[in-house]
């Protein structure tokens, strides 16, 4: 206890603070953490907890990664597309129901036609979006992916403001371990400087308890974030597919493996926002995945974003980049019950209509005003 009171007091952390921050076990241990990092919550972005519906439009996939569901390689995946038209009436549906933003994520494609058909797809959005609390239509993040610096830009013009892209680990060594040869940490490194070059509000965020990974690897990752200067994580426990090279050797889940990730996830999340204070962070789906009332718990250590899945139900169980991924959510199905079941009993408000951007995207270097 008086060890993590200490580091709690200090003003930065080092390797060595956050690796014992993360190694608490104790109740009154994790406790103090989750109590600085609600804290520090709220002081920088307040009660508000953004939504932002998830349209997984496509899971037709280039790439390889060893731990992901709908790698290539799986030949057992049934490859959906969603139509323009579908992805319209998605993200009209989001605009209806208030959630002011829309994150339209896919497999990886770097073909003109894909290119084509997101910048389409953005700037009708942008266009069919507007009503009078979103003047500007729905604020948009895109998740597709390393792309060129053209491609980047042109998803930019159209209208996109926000883009996730996780680095999955900033160990070049465990990235190396986790991805297929023509797969480089160094590119998809230089993905993220290009796009906040560009201007964009960037995201990014790491794969929590992916085998390999030690907890000084992850202490690593929260200086990364800190050091990339993001404005946004998207983070959380890696959940086992087993028709995947890493998943066929991941031993079976047992209850105390699976309290034990959630242990590390929210501690993760937590010193994420205690080091960098004033970003956005997601309360992911993989962390439902492991707990029901996962997302929440997210939001009790520290996370500020809830992406409620707007992706039609009959496709849902497409796209599972990994397994028992829940196709039930209920604030996507029933928000109004969710939040008064779900979010009301932990005093928080939801920021409906609006963007809900990061804080931090305004007073970091290179912000463009
Ligand atoms: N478990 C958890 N997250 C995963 N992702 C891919 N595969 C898995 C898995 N097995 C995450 C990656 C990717 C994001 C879209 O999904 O971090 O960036």
């Amino acid at each position: 206890m008086k060890v993590i009171q200490s580091i709690l007091q200090k003003k930065d952390f080092d390797e060595a603070d956050i690796v014992t921050l993360l190694a608490a076990t104790h109740p009154n241990d994790v406790e103090a953490v989750r109590r600085r990092a609600e804290s520090e919550l709220l002081k920088h972005c307040g009660r508000n907890v953004h939504f932002r519906g998830l349209v997984e439009f496509s899971n037709v996939c280039e790439r390889n990664c060893y731990y992901c569901g709908i790698r290539r390689g799986n030949l057992k995946v049934d490859r959906y597309n969603l139509s323009r038209e579908g992805i319209l009436t998605l993200a009209k549906d989001c605009a209806e129901r208030g959630f002011g933003s829309l994150v339209l994520q896919s497999g990886e494609r770097r073909d003109s036609v894909f290119i084509a058909l997101v910048e389409d797809v953005v700037r009708t959005i942008k266009k069919h979006t507007r009503n009078a609390s979103l003047p500007n239509g729905l604020g948009i993040t895109l998740c597709v992916g390393e792309q060129s610096e053209e491609t980047y830009r042109r998803f930019f013009a159209a209208g996109a403001h926000r883009y996730l892209l996780r680095i999955e680990t900033s160990s070049p060594r465990l990235f190396k371990k986790l991805h297929p040869p023509g797969q480089t940490f160094s590119r998809r490194f230089s993905c993220l400087k290009t796009l906040k070059e560009i201007g964009y509000q960037v995201g990014s965020g790491i794969l929590i308890g992916v085998p390999g990974q030690t907890t000084r690897d992850l202490a690593r990752d929260v200086l990364f974030l800190r050091d990339q200067d993001v404005d946004m994580i998207g983070m959380g426990p890696y959940v086992v597919h087993r028709r995947t090279p890493v998943g066929r050797r991941y031993p079976p889940l047992t209850a105390n493996r699976r309290k034990e990730i959630m242990r590390v996830s929210l501690l993760m999340i937590a010193v994420v926002r205690i080091v960098l204070k004033n970003v956005n962070i997601a309360a992911t789906t993989a962390l439902q995945s492991l707990d029901s009332w996962g997302r929440e718990r997210g939001v009790q250590f520290g996370a500020n974003v809830i992406m409620p899945q707007m992706t039609p139900p009959d496709v849902r169980n497409q796209y599972l980049l990994y397994q028992n991924k829940p196709v039930v959510d209920e604030y996507a199905d029933d928000f109004e019950s969710a939040f008064e079941k779900r979010l009301r009993p932990l005093n928080r408000e939801i920021a409906l209509n609006r963007w809900g951007d990061s804080p931090h995207y305004f007073v970091r270097d290179g912000h463009k005003s």
